[in-house]
This record gives structure tokens, C-alpha cells and sequence, in this order.
């Protein structure tokens, strides 16, 4: 590779990383998650969902991202928020919950993006029950995080950091 080249592929990245972080990441949450804390939490951990949001958020703070942090029961909710990533996020992180299992019309929506996912369960499901085994989100994921518990958000925001940095 020519001087001339690295120099126009490192202006290239520059710009890459410059527009990823004017916007934000989205971190979708799906259904029953706004029970965490309260729900199985021998499975799920003790954090709150408020708890969760206030660590990513100060994690992508410290490395110059925003975030927009969401949480819906609906299915509808979901696909609509994965439609709207496609021009105003940098890249998404998802727990679709339940949905994972079967929402053949979540993985519709997140097969129209162009940005990089981060599939991401507190809990291992492939520890669990057989129905957990299957999701219909990691055909259109990057990458999958699972059985981390909360840490599990925080490796999604450094995954995507990287890619952002290296793509
Ligand atoms: C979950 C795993 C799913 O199987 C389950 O339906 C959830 C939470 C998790 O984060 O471990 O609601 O996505």
C-alpha cells in the first residue's frame, strides 16, 4: 500500500469513528425486562433496569459515545425502534426478551440494517430450557453476548466501540 492510500484510509476511518459517535447507540430492551430486580432474579441478577441503564450509560460516557437506552412489552415497539436505528443510530444492542424466541418480524426489521447489532441476554439461554435455544435475532447480529448478566451491556458497548474503531 502506497503512502498516498494509508493516508486516505486513515482520513476514511477517522470519518467512520467521527460519525459514529455524533450518534447515539441504541440499547433496546424487550418485553418483561422493566421487571428486572423483581423478576427470577436467581436467573436474571438483582440489577434494576434503571440500575443497567445508569452503567452503560456512564461506560459510553467515559468513551465519548451516547446512548439511547429503551425499554417496551410490545413487539410492534421494537421493530419500530430497529427501523428508526437505520438512520439515527451508530449501532444497536438488543435483548428482545422472549421475542428472541419468536419474532420472525423482529428479524425482518434488523436484517434492513446497515450498522453493526450486538445481540445481549443476561442469562445463558442455552443453559435453559430447549425453546430458549433458538433466537431469531442472531441470524442479523454482529455478535452475541450472553450469561454475563449486566457486564453482558457493558462488553456489547466495548464490541461495538471496536468495530466502530477498525471498520
Ligand atoms: C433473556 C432470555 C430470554 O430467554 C428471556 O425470555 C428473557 C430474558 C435474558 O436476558 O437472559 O426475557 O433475554
Amino acid at each position: 500500500m502506497t503512502i498516498q492510500y494509508k493516508q486516505a484510509d486513515g482520513a476514511k476511518k477517522r470519518l467512520a469513528r467521527q460519525e459514529a459517535m455524533s450518534k447515539p447507540i441504541y440499547i433496546l430492551n424487550g418485553p418483561d425486562l422493566n421487571l428486572l430486580g423483581e423478576r427470577e432474579p436467581e436467573i436474571y441478577g438483582t440489577d434494576t433496569l434503571d440500575s443497567i441503564r445508569q452503567q452503560v450509560e456512564a461506560h459510553a460516557t467515559d468513551a465519548g459515545h451516547k446512548v439511547d437506552f429503551r425499554q417496551t412489552n410490545g413487539e410492534g415497539d421494537l421493530i419500530d425502534w430497529v427501523q428508526e436505528a437505520r438512520e439515527k443510530a451508530s449501532g444497536v444492542i438488543i435483548n428482545a426478551g422472549a421475542y428472541t424466541h419468536t419474532s420472525v418480524a423482529l428479524l425482518d426489521a434488523l436484517l434492513t440494517l446497515d450498522i453493526p447489532v450486538i445481540e445481549v441476554h443476561l442469562s445463558n439461554p442455552f443453559k435453559r430450557e430447549e425453546f430458549r435455544h433458538h433466537s431469531y435475532v442472531s441470524p442479523a447480529a454482529t455478535g452475541l453476548i450472553c450469561g454475563l448478566g449486566a457486564q453482558g451491556y457493558l462488553r456489547a458497548i466495548d464490541a461495538l466501540i471496536e468495530l466502530f474503531n477498525n471498520s
